[in-house]
């Protein structure tokens, strides 16, 4: 419970956009409190960008502003612990916003300590998933703090009601109404709202935001190499994570490839109608899963696939901080150990197809495969084989 009087600090999760800058507005009315604003960049940003988020924050009403680059971070402690999971929900959404969310979290956490704040407000709804992952995530990382969630009980009901609000009080907005709720970082872009809400609607060409340019027709191949499960290089070239996301998202969205439009199932009970544009998590994760096809024994990477919708829900539903998630990433990264080598695919206007992989740990063996001359496979054991493993359900006598 949040005591009004006592509220001296709040620490927000701030975007800059039209909610979470009303949101600070009008906390610093109703608490009188010094607010400190923050906000994690997960898609790069510019300078410019950047300035223009800190400037607008101060001049409505903040203390402090901090922005950070965190990409690097999300790479490869929020995304590649997905990816090795192959963690994907409900068969489509590579989860860019639920992975996200936790490490704002976890900053947060750190924030409010390093300023000792025992309140820390976010401007997600009450309808969505987003609440509950950064609720959980703070609350599994520290303790006595509050979180407080304006936009569940303060007097807007609309996005009308909040532009005549910004406009009363100056705080500047993006000039024209918005479409659609977006939500956007390296991992993918999530895309809801207007128009998209009939579902027997096909979506307006307008709402696709990475993969809505001129389509590549000509064919590009790619060679993907893995260590321990996780993109080190593409085409030889050792990269980043997030040089690597980056250019994979530029050449996928080239060829319009990642795009879904799901029915979705909330954590809240409802249904949304969703569009995800996610061209290098699609690609990363492929080639990733056919490398693990090639080099786990057939007991690990089918436990693994049963193993991945279990993590694909936690994830979902904002419990990344706990502790089976984490026991679930350790056994994972005991099934990486091997899961290095190359990956070639060619990406098509739509589509990819991978055609090739090798590694130095791949268990296929070519003389126990063939079909040709130097079979070594003692093809006489089959017989005994059979009859005892159906022995159960044989017809008897
Ligand atoms: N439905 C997705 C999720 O819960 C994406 C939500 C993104 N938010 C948005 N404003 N579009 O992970």
């Amino acid at each position: 419970m949040i005591v009004e009087d006592d509220v001296k600090k709040i620490l927000i999760a701030y975007s800059g956009g039209l909610d979470t800058s009303c949101m600070l507005h009008w906390l610093k009315k109703k608490y009188k409190a010094e607010l400190y604003a923050y906000c994690a960049d997960l898609s790069g940003m510019s300078l410019a960008e950047k300035n223009k988020i800190i400037r607008k924050g101060l001049a409505t009403g903040a203390k402090k502003v901090i922005v950070e680059d965190m990409r690097d971070e999300f790479m490869r402690n929020y995304v590649f612990p997905a990816l090795k999971a192959d963690a994907v929900y409900d068969g489509e959404y590579f989860m860019a916003t639920a992975i996200g969310r936790p490490l704002i979290a976890s900053r947060l956490a750190h924030y409010a300590r390093k300023y000792g704040i025992k309140t820390v407000a976010h401007g997600c709804t009450g309808k969505g998933n987003d609440q509950v992952r950064f609720e959980t995530g703070l609350y599994s990382l520290v303790k006595d703090v509050e979180m407080l969630a304006p936009l569940r009980f303060w007097e807007f009901r609309t996005r009308e009601e909040e532009v005549a609000y910004a406009k009363k009080n100056n705080i500047p907005v993006s000039a024209g109404s918005k479409k659609y709720s977006l939500d956007e970082n390296i991992w993918g872009v999530a895309i809801e709202c207007g128009r998209l809400e009939d579902p027997s609607l096909p979506p307006p060409a307008d709402a696709w935001q990475w993969t809505g340019g001129k389509l590549k027709k000509r064919e590009t191949k790619i060679t993907l190499s893995f260590r321990k499960g996780v993109p080190v290089a593409v085409n030889g070239r050792v990269m980043k994570p997030v040089a690597i996301a980056e250019k994979l998202n530029a050449l996928g969205s080239a060829h319009k490839i990642g795009r879904a439009d799901i029915i979705e199932s909330r954590i809240v009970g409802i249904k949304s109608r969703e569009l995800y544009e996610s061209p290098a998590a699609k690609i990363i994760s492929a080639a990733h899963f056919d490398l693990e096809r090639m080099v786990l024994d057939r007991e690990t990477l089918h436990y693994k696939e049963k193993l991945a919708k279990d993590f694909s829900l936690l994830v979902y539903n904002g419990r990344w901080f706990s502790p089976l998630r984490e026991a679930l990433s350790a056994f994972v990264d005991v099934t990486q150990k091997n899961v290095t080598g190359s990956v070639t695919m060619v990406l098509r206007p739509w589509s990819f197809e991978i055609i090739s992989r090798v590694s130095p740990y791949s268990i296929y063996s070519r003389s126990l495969a063939t079909y040709a001359v130097g079979d070594k496979f003692d093809r006489s054991l089959a017989e005994g084989f059979i009859k005892l493993s159906c022995m159960d359900i044989a017809k008897r006598g």
